[in-house]
């Protein structure tokens, strides 16, 4: 405390004899004098107010509201050794992502909450046909879906992309994304997952050409040559559609037997392209969509699909 303050609160306490005095004034002066004293009483507080203030003034320091700790503290240590890693899976994404970017692919984000209308009616599920029922979709109360797949994008990628194909170009869109399945969990199926969709359109795209750039996708993304095989799926969205599988590549350890099933594709149902407001009498398509963690599982020698979202330091610390 500054020595001014000190002296004003002894000034204060001094008051209090002359208080003490009021009793022996006489009664006609009592009033003035108790008036008086009160007013100096009150003349000494408001100085001892303005100091303090004062000196908490000049005590604030400005903040640094940049700084990633307490303002002015220093930055504390880390208490621990185990500094936090990447996860896989977003190693995995960003892999994905590369390679269609290399291969001339734009990129677009698939959302985490979306309707009814772009999980199955922009994709030519017809209302309350049983394909519906395959995707086992979560809902929440107000009867939004958390996507069941990445395909609920194709939709909006085609509306935007669009004037590609006024331009006389084609439309080339890679979507990576979360996705959420209402699945009995088991090694192989998790609730919660990566997939990453291709959406081509043009003049004259055929399913050579999809063939082609999966094709060429898997062997950037394992490294070698790959022997590439389909056979017949189903999916409203697509036709024909189809199940894309390739040889089990020797860079994870297959021994060359064997063929994995990678995804579904196939050239995009010309409703699909109709309800986007693409003429499918000018303009073809064909898109695809798979899972990453799949990949990530092949790269790895991972058996279990149920690491990734455990949140299991002992699983995540192998991937520093
Ligand atoms: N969305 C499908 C699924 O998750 C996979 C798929 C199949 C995507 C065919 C496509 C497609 O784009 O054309 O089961």
């Amino acid at each position: 405390m500054s020595v001014k303050i000190e002296e004003l609160k002894k000034q204060l306490k001094g008051l209090n004899s002359d208080y003490a005095k009021i009793k022996d004034v006489p009664a006609a002066k009592r009033a003035a004098f108790g008036k008086e004293l009160n007013a100096k009483k009150q003349q000494i507080l408001d100085q001892i107010t303005k100091l303090e203030q004062a000196a908490l003034d000049a005590d604030v320091k400005p903040i640094d509201i940049t700084a990633p700790t307490a303002p002015n503290q220093p930055i504390p240590q880390l208490m621990t050794s185990d500094h936090g890693s990447r996860h896989p899976l977003m190693t995995e994404l960003d892999r994905v992502i590369e390679i269609y970017q290399l291969m001339g692919f734009d990129i677009v984000e698939s959302r985490q909450l979306d309707d009814e209308f772009h999980m199955f009616d922009s994709l030519n599920f017809p209302k309350d046909h049983p394909a519906r029922g395959d995707y086992d979709t979560f809902r929440t109360e107000e009867g939004f879906i958390p996507p069941a797949h990445t395909s609920t994008m194709q939709n909006r990628v085609l509306k935007a992309y669009k004037h590609n194909l006024e331009q006389g170009k084609a439309i080339a869109v890679a979507v990576p994304g979360r996705v959420f399945r209402n699945e009995d969990i088991d090694a192989t199926h998790e609730h919660t997952l990566y997939q990453c969709e291709g959406v081509y359109v043009s003049t004259d795209c055929n399913l050579g050409q999809m063939l082609g750039i999966l094709r060429e996708f898997f062997e950037r993304y394992f490294g070698q040559t790959l022997k590439i095989r389909t056979q017949p799926g189903f999916f409203p969205f697509t036709e024909p559609s189809l199940e894309f599988l390739i040889e089990k590549p020797k860079s994870i350890g297959g021994k060359g037997a064997g063929w994995l099933e990678m995804l579904g594709c196939g050239m995009i149902h010309p409703n699909v392209l109709k309800m986007a407001g693409i003429d499918p009498e000018k303009y073809h398509g064909f898109a695809w969509g798979g899972g990453i963690d799949r990949l990530a599982m092949l790269r790895y020698g991972l058996s279990d699909i149920r690491y990734f979202e455990s949140g299991k330091l002992r699983f995540l610390k192998e991937f520093k």
